[in-house]
């Protein structure tokens, strides 16, 4: 066996310091850089704690400085050596600075071919995330994505302890389940054993858990992940982890408890942040009022301005034909930053479907004296400018744009918006970093395309009980006890309590329409087990991927997740999914037909 192998690693290269100075040392790493400098040969070594300065030199060591002479990047090496001071040389920069190390022994574990793209931060976005994906093993050995790695598995750590604390046991739930239709789509696993069947991979363990509580298990946890087949974003993935959680005898506030705590002990130990008091909570109604949005980002001010009773009459058909108008008001300093132009844009962009798609943006700056400056100022009748200008709190200077529109349209276009300002104004400079909220009490139910009512969370989430009488009147009112955790702008979380009685679950269903028969096809499992003695339970499951990402000050999951898809679902470097074999279909009884041709890029 190699010599230094056995031996084994004194120390990892980002630990040393002055305090190692005379220190015998054997490293084991990569070779970042290598250089040449006048008969010395400097080595950055690497591995997943930083970087150390190893010299070879024909006065340290002549065999060792003649094998160095062969290095290059990225080969996997060992040294042995002796910690020195760097004296006037220090680095100030590298946290290693203060020392490097005079090798007299090298031994190469192994070569590498020159690799596709350069391995440091600084280079990091000028290589094409395809390219990086292609390679992601060499992509990972990157400091930046050895930070994500490393903080992600903190996260998990710090997760089993808090929750370990409060008596949640860690359980695991199956991943092949019962297909059943709605919710997110399922990918589907053929079943070789029972031709012709499948089953479904878990897109998450909601029925498995809510079983959990029947079992008399009281408190349960697990990172799990899920899978979904969804259209994926840049906060979606195909699978991806939770952290699921359910209680029996759970009441909302039971719920955040220790979530609260989990939350405050991650920011602490992983950002350094301390959050002062309880985490706030805003109704799904406030939120939407006020932000426009069901995950609104607290970090700063620029709330929604609701003018519809001054519009009502205003002359401005366009206003007077909405149901609700609503603004956002700028103040003079941030107004004065948008040209003309640029408000063109921002109309465009409120026009896009994805923001929304208002039919237009009607923006109106204000003069000295509380008049308006705005194309349609003309349209107004008298004393109606003055309205919106106190009605907004708008001061001179200051811009006013405004949507008309439907509930749903104008709190899209204006919640895309204001995010849009957020980063083309500088928004958040000097603002707080974390700001977590639960947002409470969502809608029971949405209305499908057709005008049918579908659960908004999923058919066992609990209505308000004060609410359980509107579910004959008027389900479009009823409230959940359902709930959302959102840090700066993210959902990193949702849960509900749920239902556990037979009458008020039998009214859902009646809402939803479910035949009986529907109801035993897809449910008939857990409406069973209801029958025996359910605890009242509720749950939460936070997305693990999404707190890494915003912990790692990342703007996607694929920064987070080590071998992510991209956004048509391709792992670009395995290249599944693959066609396979006929024969192999055939076995499942799957008939094998020629697929259409399919166009498009790959874009991550
Ligand atoms: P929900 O569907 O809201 O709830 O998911 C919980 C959290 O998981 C994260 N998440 C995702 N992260 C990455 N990629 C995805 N495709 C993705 N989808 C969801 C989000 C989200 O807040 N069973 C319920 C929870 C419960 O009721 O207890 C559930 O799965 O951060
Ligand atoms: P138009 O009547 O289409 O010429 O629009 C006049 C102005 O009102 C333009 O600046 C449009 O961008 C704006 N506008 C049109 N529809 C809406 C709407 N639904 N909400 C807000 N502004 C609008």
């Amino acid at each position: 066996m190699s010599r230094l192998l056995a031996t084994g690693r004194s120390h990892p290269c980002g630990a040393l310091r002055r305090d190692h100075e005379g220190a015998e040392v054997t490293l084991f790493g990569w070779v970042h850089r290598r250089r040449d400098h006048g008969g010395r040969i400097f080595v950055d070594l690497r591995d997943r704690t930083g970087l150390v300065q190893v010299v070879f030199g024909p006065d340290i060591d002549g065999a060792a400085h003649e094998a160095a002479d062969r290095l290059r990047s990225e080969f996997c090496i060992g040294v042995q050596g002796t910690v020195v001071s760097r004296g006037d040389n220090e680095n100030p920069n590298l946290p290693t600075g203060a020392i490097e190390v005079e090798a007299h022994t090298l031994e190469v574990f192994s070569e590498s071919k020159t690799p596709p793209f350069v391995l440091s931060d600084d280079d990091r976005l000028d290589v094409h995330e395809d390219h990086r994906l292609r390679y992601r093993y060499l992509d990972l050995r990157r400091p930046s994505m050895q930070r994500n790695f490393r903080l992600r598995s903190e996260l998990a750590q710090i997760t089993r302890q808090v929750l370990t604390e409060h008596g949640f046991w860690e359980l695991e739930t199956p991943y092949l389940v019962k297909y059943t239709p709605g919710g997110a789509r399922n990918f589907l696993v053929p079943s070789r054993l029972n031709p012709g069947t499948f089953y479904a991979l878990a897109e998450s363990p909601q029925i498995y858990k809510q079983l959990f509580m029947v079992a008399g298990f009281d408190r349960y946890f697990q990172i799990t992940r899920c899978f979904r087949d969804e259209d994926l974003r840049n906060d979606r993935q195909p699978e991806f982890t939770q952290i699921d959680v359910e209680m029996s005898f759970a009441t909302p506030d039971r719920v955040f408890e220790p979530i609260e705590q989990l939350l405050c002990a991650v920011l602490e130990r992983l950002a350094g942040h301390r959050l002062a008091g309880p985490i706030p909570r805003m109704t799904w109604q406030e939120a939407m009022d006020r932000f426009g949005s069901d995950k609104p980002d607290l970090r700063f001010g620029l709330e929604l301005v609701d003018v519809t009773s001054v519009t009502r009459a205003c002359g401005f058909r366009v206003f007077e034909g909405a149901p609700l108008v609503k603004g956002l008001c700028l103040p003079p300093d941030r107004a004065a930053r948008l040209s003309r132009t640029q408000l063109d844009k921002l109309t465009d962009f409120v026009r896009r479907r994805e923001h929304g798609g208002a039919k237009g943006l009607a923006w109106a700056r204000v003069e000295e004296g509380g008049s308006l400056k705005a194309p349609f100022a003309k349209n107004l009748r008298e004393g109606v400018a003055a309205e919106l200008v106190r009605a907004t709190g708008a001061v001179p200077g200051g811009l006013l744009l405004f949507v008309a529109d439907d509930f749903e349209t104008v709190h899209a276009a204006l919640s895309s918006l204001r995010l849009h300002l957020r980063d083309l104004l500088g928004l958040l400079e000097g603002a707080p970093t974390w700001k977590p909220v639960w947002i409470t009490e969502f809608p029971l139910f949405e209305r499908a395309s057709d005008g049918a009512f579908v659960s908004s969370h999923h058919p066992f989430t609990s209505p308000l009980p004060e609410h359980v009488p509107l579910l004959d009147e008027d389900p479009a009112r009823v409230r959940a006890q359902a709930y959302d955790l959102v840090l700066n702008g993210n959902e990193i979380g949702g849960g509900s309590i749920r239902i556990h009685r037979a009458d008020v679950q039998a009214k859902v269903f009646e809402v939803l329409g479910l035949s009986e028969e529907e109801k035993a096809r897809k449910f008939g499992f857990l409406l069973e087990a209801f029958q025996y003695g359910p605890p009242p339970h509720g749950g939460i499951a936070l997305g693990l991927d999404r707190i890494a990402m915003l912990l790692a000050g990342a703007t996607s999951l694929r920064d987070v997740i080590a071998f992510p898809k991209t956004q048509r679902g391709h792992d670009l470097m395995t290249g599944c999914p693959t066609p396979v074999d006929p024969a192999q279909l055939e076995e499942l009884f799957i008939t094998h037909r020629p697929l259409p041709s399919r166009g498009g890029d790959d874009g991550p």
